[in-house]
């Protein structure tokens, strides 16, 4: 596991988030945290479970965005769900344990992808191999390939009876035998060398591609029955119908497909499986978004029983249990989980004593002001006028935005915010969007292609919609 630093980690955060610190330490903290534990001899190790994390705060200032975020950043499977997924065992929707499985895929397809770097070169190997075997017109292998399979026989059984080879004729001498054998594997190196020229892309050659008939996500709607869809898909893979066909391909894309198959046949699945449920159970990190829209109030009744019955659920995967996936049994003791919820309606007190006690670590999450909406506007890499300007540049348009347009942009959102529902920095997107309507529709036919967006333009385009709070409630 690759180990950043606290202070690393907060600065890539740092890269497209703005603000929000305590949040980008704790989620810093706790990433380092994990690897410090690998590093203690097990005994110890054992009895030190991770500390789980909720980050509260006002919707639209980031929550989801760190965990976006911290999921690239993360050498180890991070998987990222809405509690809001989940519903109680034995109703509508998806089991919560199904989220110990998602993480266990999510396992895989690491191992599986480190793997794949360790043997791409056997596999290259092994396809130009197979390349040069389809290439290579048939007379000339099968030549190759046949007779000195017979000629060992034919000749014992000739001598055993007193006869001489190679009189009659239609007999290939062992001169000969040698001189073809000889004249096949030039050609092959003529081949070979031709195809690492480049020469053969486009020449056709057939495959025989297999594939097995599953019936994909038989039932995954019905509640409860994951298990046992896993199961039955489990059972097709193994006895399932093949498919083979045959199919013309150039050498180009021969390649592809032929490299899928050397690497599948070269991976050991029993220890990648092995691996990954270990690498899960020991690295794991479950990011539980929208974790307050789980949490009913006291009084209320209805959609509230499947709710705290999620909770329920939730609770043994939290503290620790057994999870059966496809892989094997996995252990989440050790796995991390980060919880996020805007907690505006129902507050963390309200989620069950079990639960809250095991996220002991809160954050909170500021609501954005004036001047950090001008920060994210530019700073972020990925900053909302910065993707504008990209899109609008296939149109070959420059546009560009002066400071006082920027101030103007992050004046009227923070105002908005204030008067009609605060979203964050939501309301960017929003702003923005209607702000460049008409550029965005003209682009295409307009002559002059250099745009500035200031802030008189700002003012210009958004005033009257300012001026009527109702209409802005509809509009921006
Ligand atoms: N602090 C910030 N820095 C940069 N961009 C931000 C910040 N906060 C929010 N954004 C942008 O605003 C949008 C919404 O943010 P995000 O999805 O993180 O909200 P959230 O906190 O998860 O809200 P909710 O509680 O509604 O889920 C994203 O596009 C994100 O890029
Ligand atoms: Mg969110």
């Amino acid at each position: 596991m690759q180990s950043l630093t606290p202070r690393q980690i907060v600065a890539e955060l740092d890269k497209y988030i703005i603000g929000q610190d305590p949040a980008k330490r704790a989620v810093a903290i706790a990433l380092r945290n994990r690897w410090r534990w690998q590093q203690l001899p097990d005994d110890v190790r054992r009895d030190i479970t991770p500390k789980n994390i909720i980050m509260i705060g006002p919707t639209g200032v980031g929550k989801t965005e760190i965990s976006r975020r911290l999921a690239k950043l993360s050498d180890a499977p991070f998987i990222k769900i809405e509690a809001t997924k989940y519903t109680e065992v034995g109703y509508y929707g998806r089991d919560v344990e199904s989220m110990v499985r998602d993480l266990v895929e999510a396992a895989i397809a690491m191992v599986r992808e480190k793997k794949r770097s360790t043997i791409q070169e056997e596999a290259q190997r092994r396809v130009e191999e197979r390349l040069l075997d389809l290439l290579i017109p048939a007379s000339t292998t099968s030549r190759k390939k046949n007779s000195p399979k017979m000629e060992p026989l034919e000749l014992l059984i000739k001598a055993a009876t007193g006869e001489r080879s190679g009189n009659d004729g239609d007999d290939i001498t062992e001169a000969e035998q040698e001189h073809a054998a000889d004249r096949s594997s030039r050609t092959r190196e003529r081949f070979r060398e031709k195809l690492k020229a480049g020469e053969l892309e486009d020449k056709q050659v057939e495959l025989r591609i297999e594939s097995r008939l599953t019936p994909v996500h038989v039932m995954s709607n019905i509640g409860g029955m994951e298990q046992m869809e896993m199961d039955l898909q489990n059972l097709f893979d193994k006895i399932g119908p093949k498919q083979t066909s045959h199919r013309s391909v150039p050498v180009r894309k021969a390649r592809e497909i032929l490299l899928e198959q050397e690497l599948e046949s070269l991976m050991d699945k029993d220890a990648i499986n092995e691996e990954a449920v270990r690498l899960a159970e020991t690295h794991g990190v479950i990011f539980i978004d929208e974790l307050d829209k789980i949490c009913g109030g006291e009084e209320s009744r209805g959609p509230d029983v499947s709710r705290q019955g999620v909770q329920r659920d939730l609770l043994p995967i939290i503290e620790g249990t057994t999870v059966q996936t496809k892989y094997g049994y996995v252990k989440t003791d050790q796995v991390l989980f980060i919880a996020a919820g805007a907690f505006h309606r129902s507050r963390p007190a309200d989620l069950m004593p079990e639960l809250q006690g095991r996220f002991p670590i809160r954050v909170e999450l500021q609501p954005l002001t004036r001047d950090d909406f001008i920060r994210i506007l530019t700073e972020p890499k990925t900053s909302l006028t910065r993707q504008y300007q990209d899109l609008l540049a296939a149109d070959t348009i420059k546009l560009k935005f002066s400071k006082d347009g920027i101030e103007a942009i992050a004046d009227i959102a923070h105002h908005v915010n204030q008067t009609t529902q605060n979203i964050g920095a939501r309301r960017l997107h929003t702003i923005l969007e209607r702000l460049l309507e008409d550029i965005s529709f003209d682009a295409p036919d307009v002559k002059k292609k250099a745009l500035a967006i200031d802030g008189d333009y700002v003012r210009k385009k958004l005033q009257d919609i300012l001026k009527n709070e109702d209409l802005s409630k509809f509009i921006l």
